[in-house]
């Protein structure tokens, strides 16, 4: 594949508004495939490199079902490995995959040493999660909310707790999707605020910051949390649980959404602190409709980049 050719994806704004609907549609058509034991081997052969420099559960397994499912296979590299940047440059690991992948799928600190991956590499590489963004999260969740409320668009969705990599990732699928993002935290934790101006400047969406927790769950078709310490910021627990302690997702807050809110985490979640199990347990969250639509979305993310 030559260079001119091929496509990332590293953050949601890699694809058009076009290409995250037609991706989330191919996702849910793959979905119905798998599940109607129907043949989707798009991908025959394809090798597709997994790296990990962060502990995961859902990214690891449903890329590497996904790859098996679509006929292709992968390989699972950790830093020990490859100690990007360190043991050689990021030019010449990302040349040296490119003659062995078929995709090069990397989950890291730095979204920069991604970027710089992606710039070298001659196969698409896709971004797996970095401190900055975690676009294949976003995809299998605009695909479940599609699935439960029947509709992507201008939805009011709340997003409460730390702003990090998907507080960033709501803003880039904000500037592909129109919804009324209202993110609910402290102004000590604040999500990428040249994001969020850019988000605004663009038009298709309104972003708001609110640090009145009840204030900013209001009337929420969607309420999403995430953890308040994420992986590499653990060690900022004790300082984060006392700026953030108000917008814990509890019932007294869900109780200011609209009455059917569908309640979203993309987890590992720690129960007690950003949500309480109660929340959790409630008929209209669907957490592991999430964590299954990893799967689909990421299979039609790859179906999307690899086609020719
Ligand atoms: N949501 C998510 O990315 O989970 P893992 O960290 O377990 O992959
Ligand atoms: N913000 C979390 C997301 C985990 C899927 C983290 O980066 O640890």
């Amino acid at each position: 594949m030559s260079i001119s050719k091929k496509r990332d994806f590293l953050t949601i704004t890699d694809f058009t508004s076009d290409e995250v609907r037609a991706s989330i549609d191919l996702a849910i058509e793959l979905k119905t495939k798998l599940k109607n034991g129907e043949k989707h081997d798009y991908l025959k052969g394809g090798v597709g490199a997994l790296i990990f420099h962060k502990p995961s559960l859902r990214t690891r397994s449903s890329f590497e079902v996904g790859f098996r499912q679509l006929g292709g296979s992968s390989v699972y590299i950790t830093n020990s490995e490859i100690d990007l940047g360190k043991r050689e440059t990021i030019h010449d690991v990302a040349k040296v995959m490119s003659r062995y992948y078929a995709a090069i799928c990397i989950r890291t600190f730095s979204h920069k040493d991604v970027e710089e991956l992606a710039f070298h590499a001659d196969v698409p590489v896709v971004n797996m999660l970095t401190d900055n963004f975690h676009p294949c999260q976003l995809m299998a969740d605009m695909q479940t909310i599609f699935e439960h409320r029947k509709t992507m668009d201008n939805l009011k969705i709340v997003y409460m707790g730390d702003g990090n990599n998907m507080t960033n990732s709501w803003m880039k699928m904000a500037q592909r999707i129109p919804m009324e993002l209202t993110i609910g935290t402290s102004p000590q934790t604040l999500p990428d605020m040249n994001l969020f101006k850019e988000t605004n400047e663009l038009g298709l969406s309104t972003v708001t910051i609110e640090h009145d927790p009840l204030k900013a769950a209001k009337e929420a078709d969607v309420i999403y949390t995430d953890v308040w310490a994420s992986m590499g910021a653990k060690d900022k627990i004790k300082e984060q649980i006392e700026r953030l302690n108000p917008y814990q997702v509890n019932m007294n807050l869900v109780n200011q959404a609209k009455k059917d809110v569908t309640i979203m985490h993309c987890l590992p979640a720690e129960y007690g602190r950003e949500i309480t199990e109660d929340v959790i347990k409630l008929p209209n969250a669907v957490v592991f409709d999430e964590a299954e639509n990893r799967l689909h979305a990421q299979k039609a993310v790859l179906v999307k980049l690899l086609e020719k």
